[in-house]
């Protein structure tokens, strides 16, 4: 059976007799299909199935129960509404049969047929039926589509409004992005008009240019107080609206604000045809990466300044130390030669040339070994500002009438620094002979002594704590940044052959190391100069006078002296200058002989010896030589101090004349050696 013979069939439920298939066969002969069923549960069944209409006798129903069938009948959809034919008994008509009345309640589409009957009425009346049936089924499948429609219009809002507010999430997604974000973002038209500006860059626009601009104003009204930044962006911006897309660092400020780094990326905006309507840029204060950079390029320029000087340092020190060496046999010898001379006019002048030069070359090494740190001090306490003060009128006489000197110190109670008050001399005068050297036509030179104290992290380099400064400021002709990098090299000079050994402030700046201080120099041309020359303070007092008597080589007694020296030509020298002092002398090659001379009853009042020398240093040599005689003085001749001479030994810096080693050996003697190495103890 197909789906039109199921819907469209009669249910003919007619229990008594022939009755069902007098009724199949009427209706089926006029061409209608008709399904005879025999009880009324199989009726509910056949109806579930589905039926054009039900024909059924009134005694079917009116013994059964009817509940399934009104069950069935209340659960029809609304479009359906089943035809029932009923054939009721003769004078069963509805006024005078109240059970047909009960039928038409329960079956509510029914048309009652009294028998006997004709079959043309049956079949007329199952033909209006099936009709009503039909339109019933056009009414069904008109709801279904009406339901679809609107099922798929529902969707359709449905989605539409999903879509909608997706799209506007998204939107304020973006646009939250963009107004929060840390980057700076601003769009810009053809005619300079900001399109849109977000929080971040109206930030960064207050930071630089002390103003924030508004949407739709242009350029120049924004930018109207910073006329040159007003070109500089407009430049910027030029190439962006010509269509190119590219990133720009640039130091952006107006009149009066700080100078910001600031990084842009800038892309062309296009509409949906793809023409450039204007353009965006991306921006970024970049300042403090900038400083960063910049502080660590100046970092490492420093470094490699201070490791070339302390290279330099190595090499200068160790061909001093060895220049020193062969300096002293040789002003040794001059000095004797020109004191055993009598009556030759000649020779003497010739002897005193050679010993000029020897004292320029003994200077030079001197200031070598400073560079180096290799110079031997006679470090004490020092009253920076009163040794400026003493030297105020040496200072005037080497700078000159044309130039102003002027000198101010801290007021309040003194402060010290540890420093050799010889050299720190030296030093002030060479500061000032270099600004004598600035100032051809005159200006003024300041000398300030004051105290500062250095934090942590300190950018020249000094570790923290307190410090004399003394500083040499002059107004003269200053240093481009070339000069200025390379003025501590040794030997550099732009004075000129002859005129400048280029190591004057190479001295000084090693000097300044050697005390565990710093020399730092700035300078700009036409600025004049500054030199800053910082001397670490020391809480002690000072413990000696100061000024060292300058006579001549004291007659003192007749001595028996052991000289130790691993160097021939050095060795003959310093005998030499001892014997014509009038002592004994003997000679040895190094600690071990020195001592078997003295293990083998070799008396004698003192001992002189070298420093450096192979096996065993002086010092080492002075104790052995207190082990076995405490009361024997030792007096150490050193190339330098660097590495330092221990035990508050005496000491002779070479190169030395008979004069001082005569004064050396007194001091020995007379055990007034702290006077001449207070460095080692006062710093222990
Ligand atoms: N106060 C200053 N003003 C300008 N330039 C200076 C100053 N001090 C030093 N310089 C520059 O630094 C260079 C090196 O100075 P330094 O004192 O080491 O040597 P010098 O003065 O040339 O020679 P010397 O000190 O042996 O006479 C100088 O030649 C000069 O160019
Ligand atoms: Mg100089």
């Amino acid at each position: 059976m197909n789906d039109t013979s199921v819907s469209e069939r009669g249910l003919v439920l007619a229990p008594r007799g022939r009755d069902a298939v007098v009724a199949v066969a009427m209706l089926s002969e006029a061409g209608l299909a008709a399904t005879a069923v025999a009880h009324l549960s199989s009726l509910v069944a056949e109806l579930q199935a589905g039926a054009g209409f039900v024909v059924a006798t009134e005694e079917a129903l009116a013994t059964a129960d009817l509940h399934a069938l009104s069950g069935w009948i209340d659960a029809q959809e609304e479009w359906s509404d089943m035809p029932f034919i009923l054939l009721t008994t003769r004078g069963g008509g509805l006024e005078r049969n109240p059970a047909a009345s009960r039928h038409l309640d329960l079956l509510g589409n029914v048309t009652f047929i009294e028998r006997p009957f004709h079959p043309t009425t049956l079949v007329s009346l199952a033909q209006s039926a099936l009709r009503g049936r039909r339109r019933q089924y056009q009414a069904r499948s008109r709801l279904e589509d009406l339901r679809e429609g609107e099922a798929r219009l529902r969707e359709l809002n449905e989605t539409l409004e999903r879509r909608v507010a997706d799209a506007l999430a998204e939107r304020k997604l973006f646009a939250d992005m963009v107004a929060t974000t840390e980057g700076a973002f601003l769009i810009m038209d053809h005619d300079f008009r900001y399109l849109a500006i977000n929080a971040a860059a109206m930030a960064d626009y207050r930071r630089i240019f002390g103003v924030e601009p508004r949407v739709g104003q242009t350029i120049h009204e924004s930018l109207a107080h910073a006329p040159d930044q007003l070109a500089r962006a407009l430049a910027v911006w030029r190439r962006a609206l010509a269509g190119e897309s590219f990133a720009e660092t640039s130091w952006w400020h107006a009149p009066g604000l700080p100078e910001r780094a600031y990084e842009m990326q800038f892309r062309p905006l296009r509409d949906t045809q793809g023409r450039q309507i204007g353009s965006f840029l991306f921006g970024q204060d970049v300042t403090e990466r900038v400083r960063d950079q910049e502080r660590l390029v100046e970092a490492n320029a420093r470094l490699h300044e201070a490791q070339k000087l302390e290279t330099l340092g190595q090499l200068t020190g160790g061909v001093a130390h060895d220049f020193n060496n062969l300096l002293t046999p040789i002003v040794g010898a001059l000095d004797l030669l020109r004191r055993r001379l009598d009556g030759d006019p000649r020779s003497a002048r010739l002897l005193d040339g050679a010993l000029q030069s020897g004292e320029r070359a003994k200077t030079l090494v001197q200031r070598l070994l400073s560079f180096a740190r290799r110079q031997a001090l006679d470090t004490c306490p020092i009253d920076v500002a009163e040794l400026v003060i003493n030297m105020r009128d040496l200072i005037a006489s080497s700078i000159g009438p044309t130039i102003e000197l002027r000198i101010t110190t801290p007021e309040g109670p003194a402060a010290f620094a540890l420093a050799d008050p010889n050299q720190l001399e030296l030093a002030i005068l060479n500061l000032c002979v270099n600004a004598r050297d600035a100032m051809p036509a005159g200006g003024v030179l300041t000398i300030a002594v004051d105290e500062v104290a250095i934090e942590a992290h300190d950018s020249r380099g000094l570790p923290p704590g307190d410090y004399q400064r003394l500083s040499v400021i002059d107004t003269g002709v200053g240093m481009d940044p070339a000069t200025l990098s390379r003025a501590v090299e040794p030997f550099y000079s732009t004075k000129g052959a002859g005129k400048g050994t280029g190591l004057g402030l190479s001295m000084v700046h090693g000097f300044a190391a050697q005390l565990g201080g710093a020399f730092v120099l700035t300078s700009e041309p036409g600025r004049g100069t500054r030199a800053d020359f910082y001397l670490p303070r020391t809480t002690e007092e000072v413990a000696f006078p100061l000024a060292r008597p300058d006579t001549p080589a004291p007659a003192g007694r007749h001595l028996r002296l052991l000289l130790v020296d691993d160097e021939d030509l050095v060795r003959m020298g310093t005998a030499e200058m001892l014997r014509d002092l009038g002592h004994e002398v003997t000679e040895a090659r190094g600690g071990s002989e020195a001592l078997r001379h003295l293990d083998t009853g070799l008396e004698v009042d003192a001992v002189v010896t070298d420093y450096k020398m192979p096996n065993m240093d002086g010092a080492a040599l002075a104790e052995a030589v207190s082990e076995r005689s405490p009361s024997t003085p030792v007096l150490v001749i050193t190339g330098y101090a660097g590495g330092g001479v221990q035990g508050g030994l005496p000491t002779l810096a070479k190169p030395f004349r008979q004069a001082d080693l005569g004064r050396a050996l007194q001091e020995a003697v007379e055990g007034r050696s702290s006077t001449v190495v207070p460095i080692s103890r006062a710093r222990s």
